[in-house]
């Protein structure tokens, strides 16, 4: 691996081999989504507890102060929306010449299994994969499976993922599944983070999937709903941290998620 590839990997996964991404890229398709109305506010508190911050241009550019320390990894992919024909036929939306003119960390692009659009998205990643290599820049597949497929099992999760890192993605992201989640892992030869999905009914949940996960090899999260929808976006981001970087358990994150909601930690 070339020094610029590994200097920029080194940045968004920590010494400790694990990680800490925050996505606010969701208004690309969903527009000015709950919690993330005014991004430049939601970010403000939670940013200091994350690793990397994952956004399209128009926000980084628009809302992001350009001083900031986080690396960003940016959302390449998207020209499609909530109310259009198909989500999954997206397109890649930003050149080369702007992922290197906006100091991108990495690029992520989303890929669909299971869809209409399977070739063209995979295709889309393979020719992302191609330019950015090119320049040293680490491309993330976010996956995701077809309507038919979207039970979210690992053996859907593992094809996703496994074909995203043999197309050439250097990290994959997935979601989490409480069967089997370790076969997505270990089929997958690049390293895996996870996204959290739709806000989940109490914290304590996604504090056991962040921590599953995690003992069954995912590196860490790229979760952004289940941060920033919280009712204590700072006490979220805290928790998942603990559990992240310093082996927390589910419990151990839930008492300091109370302590610092309640202001003592
Ligand atoms: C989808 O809008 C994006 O790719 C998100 O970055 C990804 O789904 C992770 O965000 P969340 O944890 O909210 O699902």
């Amino acid at each position: 691996m070339e020094w610029g590839m590994k200097n920029r990997l080194s940045r968004l996964i920590q010494k400790d081999g694990k990680a800490l991404f925050l996505p606010v890229d969701h208004g690309y398709f969903q527009g000015p989504t709950h919690g993330l109305e005014k991004p430049e506010e939601t970010i403000k508190p939670i940013i200091q507890y994350a690793d990397a911050l994952m956004l399209t241009r128009g926000v980084l550019r628009n809302c992001i102060d350009p001083a900031i320390e986080k690396p960003i990894i940016m959302r390449v992919s998207g020209a499609v929306t909530v109310v259009g024909e198909d989500l999954a036929n997206e397109s890649v939306v930003t050149s080369i010449q702007e992922i290197l003119r906006l100091n991108a960390m990495a690029v992520s692009m989303s890929v669909f299994a299971g869809t209409k659009y399977e070739n063209k998205s995979l295709s889309n990643l393979a020719k992302l994969v191609d330019e950015c290599e090119d320049y040293g820049v680490p491309v993330m597949a976010v996956t995701a499976v077809g309507k038919e497929l979207e039970k979210r099992e690992a053996r859907y999760l593992a094809l996703v993922a496994r074909v995203s890192a043999e197309l050439g993605a250097r990290v994959v992201k997935t979601y989490y599944c409480k069967e089997n989640f370790e076969k997505v892992v270990d089929g997958c030869p690049v390293p895996v983070v996870m996204a959290g999905g739709p806000k989940t009914e109490s914290q304590k949940e996604v504090f056991d999937f962040v921590y599953d996960g995690l003992q069954k090899g995912a590196i860490g999260v790229n979760l952004g709903r289940n941060i920033w929808q919280t009712e204590n976006p700072v006490a979220s981001i805290r928790a998942i941290r603990a559990i992240i970087h310093e082996n927390y358990t589910p419990q151990e994150a839930l008492d300091l998620f109370n302590q610092v909601k309640a202001g003592k930690a």
